[in-house]
């Protein structure tokens, strides 16, 4: 079938590859010229594992192409995929005009029905205004189908070929059975619902797995505290399905272009409704005052910052990525910055010069050693394998007094860094 693909982030590139592999015909649009010259030359903007082999592969096959949407004079496939960006305004609320943008100039290509099936993580609601606004005034009888996606960036790809549900919330059987079918190679349990519960249902598994993170953090703080172990805490908890091990790793939080995001538009969006949404506001207050923990063990333990020489390991918000979208190691190195401190910072594929002019005055080094060379303290922000399996005992030789090592990943083994002679800290985690 041919299928147009609205919006090259990574969303719109991994449905783009993923829809060609099940032997679809796919055209990739976007409105940012760069991003499909690039992608014309095969070449990616993104770093996502096994991507760029994908989309060699599907391109040779020519079951993919890509253009730019003022190239395309009119829409000539059954299906259009929205996977629009929707970032955070400075109120909290979803920026939907990408959305509007894309819906807008899908209507007006249109040449026939279309069903219209947005993967954008939308507030609920919003399909039901979309066709309000733009679909009952069309020529044609659109379907509108949202189609939310739970992607991992670092294995996006994994997710796409073995996801854990598919959910597919549309107000006609006809247009989610049809997208249902689109689906049909994959092995997954499809949820069916109408739009806005599935436009819920993304806003409910992104704040659901930022509120376990933010409670293990503070189960982490009160640990520090009362002398208990983090580690053993979440052994002795996770054994019980009804509590589960996975996104209970206690650390410096979450960051990233979507818990962020959709949490704060969550409570935004209870907000206008007249609700006030008690936990989400307090995920959203534990997990900005997580990132400060390096600052404040720092301050304790070597007093003014200032002319203090500080290692930060990792810039991405998660390994395998490098998006630095509200990493928590920004903000780390611009308060460090704030009180005068020298800061070098290594991670393996964000290059911090060329993409991020905040940083400004850190110095952005080319491997670990150059960037511990002579450190005070060390920040570990990204857990990277590269630095989970350093030699820490040649790493201890460049630093200087008073050796600290500050875990934010909680990746490391305390008893043997401690050993080696650097002072650990972790968190949650008093050993
Ligand atoms: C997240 C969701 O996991 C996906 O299901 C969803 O599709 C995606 O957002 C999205 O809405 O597009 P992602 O942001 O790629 O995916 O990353 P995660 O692996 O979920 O990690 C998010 C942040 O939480 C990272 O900063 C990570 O370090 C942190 N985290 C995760 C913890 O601090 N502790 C944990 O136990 C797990």
């Amino acid at each position: 079938m041919k299928i147009i693909i609205l919006g090259l982030g990574y969303v719109g590139l991994v449905t783009a590859v993923g829809l060609a592999n099940s032997g679809h015909e796919i055209t990739g649009l976007d409105v940012d010229m760069n991003k499909v010259k690039m992608l014309q030359n095969e070449n990616m903007y993104i770093y996502e594992h096994g991507l760029e082999e994908l989309v060699k592969e599907n391109t040779k096959n020519g079951r993919l192409a890509f253009d730019t949407l003022e190239n395309i004079s009119c829409i000539d496939s059954e299906v259009v995929f929205i996977a629009v960006g929707t970032p955070s305004q400075s109120n909290g609320s979803a920026d939907l005009s990408q959305l509007k943008n894309a819906i807008e100039h899908v209507v007006d290509k249109a040449k026939s029905p279309l069903t219209i099936v947005v993967k954008s993580t939308v507030p609920p609601g919003t399909g039901k205004k979309i066709k309000e606004m733009y679909l009952e005034k069309a020529s044609f009888k659109h379907s509108y189908v949202s189609n939310p996606e739970f992607l991992r960036e670092g294995q996006a790809l994994k997710d796409w070929f073995y996801p854990d549900r598919i959910v597919i919330g549309g107000d006609d059987r006809e247009a989610t059975a049809f997208i249902s079918d689109l689906y049909k190679d994959i092995k997954a349990p499809i949820v069916i619902s109408d739009v806005t519960t599935a436009e819920m249902i993304k806003y409910a598994s992104n704040a659901f797995l930022a509120t376990k993170i933010s409670f293990i953090n503070e189960i982490a703080n009160l640990s520090d505290l009362t002398g208990a172990n983090i580690d053993g805490v979440v052994q002795g908890i996770s054994h019980d399905p009804r509590i589960s091990g996975s996104f209970l790793r206690a650390g410096i939080g979450y960051g990233g272009s979507c818990f962020p995001k959709d949490v704060r538009a969550l409570d935004f969006i209870s907000t206008i409704n007249g609700h006030s949404f008690e936990l989400l506001k307090a995920v959203i207050n534990v997990n900005n005052r997580q990132r400060l923990i390096p600052i404040q063990i720092l301050r304790r333990e070597m007093g003014l910052l200032s002319g203090k020489k500080i290692a930060v390991l990792g810039l991405a918000f998660k390994p395998n990525t490098d998006d630095i979208r509200e990493a928590p190691s920004i903000e780390i190195i611009n308060l460090l910055i704030g009180e005068g401190a020298a800061i070098k910072a290594y991670d393996p594929i964000v290059d911090g010069t060329e993409k991020n002019f905040y940083y400004q005055e850190a110095v952005f080094t080319k491997n670990v050693w150059e960037t511990v060379n002579d450190a005070n303290a060390i920040i570990l922000t990204t857990e990277w394998d590269e630095f989970v399996n350093l030699d820490w005992f040649e790493v201890y030789k460049y630093t200087q007094s008073p050796h600290i090592i500050i875990d934010g990943r909680n990746v490391l083994q305390p008893r043997l860094i401690n050993e080696i002679g650097f002072k650990y800290f972790g968190i949650g985690r008093s050993c």
